[in-house]
């Protein structure tokens, strides 16, 4: 009840907080036109047939427009944003998450490109958790550990879209309904996440959730962000500061040891704004564990109306901030990006080309009992917010 109740604080704090803060944007920026036909008077929210999944069902691209031009493109499976179209400094659009042109490069193979990720965002040791005694067993989908709600998680599942305008922007409501034992997760599950382009160049995620049974849940948004705009390079030149004094360190599985561990002195510290690059291919055992960084963060208690971590990238100026009501952020640095996917525009998407932000609990939460609770009881509602919002610099 208790952590429901924190979650229903922090979100209308930052509710408020977001929709107050004065716009850095002072002109509004010339939008794409060559991306977005309708520019000169664009329509908030279209859509268009994106292909068929295998078993029939018709897949819809939906491209929501807000007042500066800001375009978003998202599709039924698994909630992907496909592209994310912001101004750099000098006004120019671009697309900055990376991705496919089209539905199949989603149904081949994906690192969960956009997707959002559930019912468990990042790993479970040994794909098993115990609840009120009985031991639940999940897909060892990663390297003998559970990683990302398993082999057919909420990535790769079909969401109902409903749109809907707001005086923050258009948005979209997506719903989804997990079966009890659905990828071994107990519970018939009620998901509903509303993503909403502000009119301040946001994105805004609101999650809630509501189960029948017992369970345990851990909702979050795998965008890859390149902020260079139409993937130009990697990211390693990205400036980035994350206001967390403490990480979750690690073993060689990615599974955390329990312990919580001071940033002072390592390559974890982002306290002051570092490029990526600076320190990645250091010797500090976490980085070699993880090829990089593949790290949660410890931000919880933190003031969720005050960004946790920005993104600068200097050629661009372009800015990214998130906030969040979660106690968590894994940042991924694209580590096990390979050279081998070809994305959006014939881009080779090769290693460290693009960063997660992943906002969570801890991993291996269920786990680990001095973690914060990741349990969902009957009765209670789920409650998370995060916002990634673009300015330029
Ligand atoms: C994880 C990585 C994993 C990646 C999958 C990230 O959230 O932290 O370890 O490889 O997702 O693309």
């Amino acid at each position: 009840m208790k952590r429901v109740l924190f979650y229903a604080l922090c979100a209308g704090v930052a509710c408020a907080s977001f929709s107050c803060k004065p716009k850095t944007e002072e002109k509004a920026p010339p939008v794409d036109s060559a991306a977005h036909p309708a520019a000169a008077a664009p329509a908030p929210i279209s859509k268009e047939p994106f292909g068929t999944l295998p078993d029939g069902q018709a897949v819809d691209r939906y491209t929501l427009t807000n007042k500066n031009g800001v375009v978003m493109q998202v599709i039924n499976y698994g909630g992907i944003i496909t592209s994310l179209r912001v101004p750099d400094k000098n006004g120019v659009s671009e697309d900055v998450v990376l991705g496919y042109d089209s539905l199949s490069g989603y149904l081949k193979a994906t690192p969960y490109f956009g997707a959002i990720v559930g019912r468990y965002g990042n790993r479970i040791a040994n794909g098993k958790f115990k609840l009120d005694g009985k031991t639940y067993t999940l897909a060892q989908n990663n390297n003998g550990q559970h990683l990302h709600g398993g082999l057919k998680g909420f990535d790769k599942v079909y969401w109902s879209i409903e749109e809907a305008q707001s005086a923050e922007g258009p948005s979209l409501r997506l719903k989804y309904t997990s079966k009890d034992m659905e990828e071994g997760y107990p519970g018939n599950l009620t998901v509903e996440v509303v993503y909403t382009l502000t009119n301040d160049n946001a994105l805004k995620l609101d999650y809630t959730a509501t189960t029948d049974k017992k369970t345990v849940l851990n909702l979050t948004q795998h965008s890859y962000f390149n902020l260079t705009g139409n993937g130009k390079r990697d990211i390693l030149e990205h400036v980035l500061t994350l206001a967390a004094d403490k990480f979750v360190p690690v073993g060689k599985t990615l599974i955390p040891t329990g312990k919580l561990t001071d940033v002072a002195g390592t390559p974890f510290d982002f306290r002051t704004a570092t490029a990526i690059g600076a320190r990645i291919n250091g010797s500090d055992q976490q980085l070699v564990y993880g090829g990089g960084y593949d790290h949660c963060w410890v931000i919880g208690g933190a003031d969720s109306t005050k960004a946790i971590a920005t993104v600068f990238e200097p050629a661009s100026g372009r800015v990214l901030e998130v906030y969040t009501t979660e106690p968590g952020i894994q940042f991924y640095s694209g580590n096990f990006l390979d050279g081998t996917i070809t994305g959006k525009g014939g881009v080779v998407y090769t290693k460290r080309f693009g960063l997660c932000l992943e906002t969570e609990h801890y991993p291996d939460s269920p786990n680990q009992s001095s973690f914060p609770s990741v349990v969902l009881n009957p009765g209670q509602t789920y409650k998370t917010q995060t916002v990634y919002r673009f300015s330029t610099r």
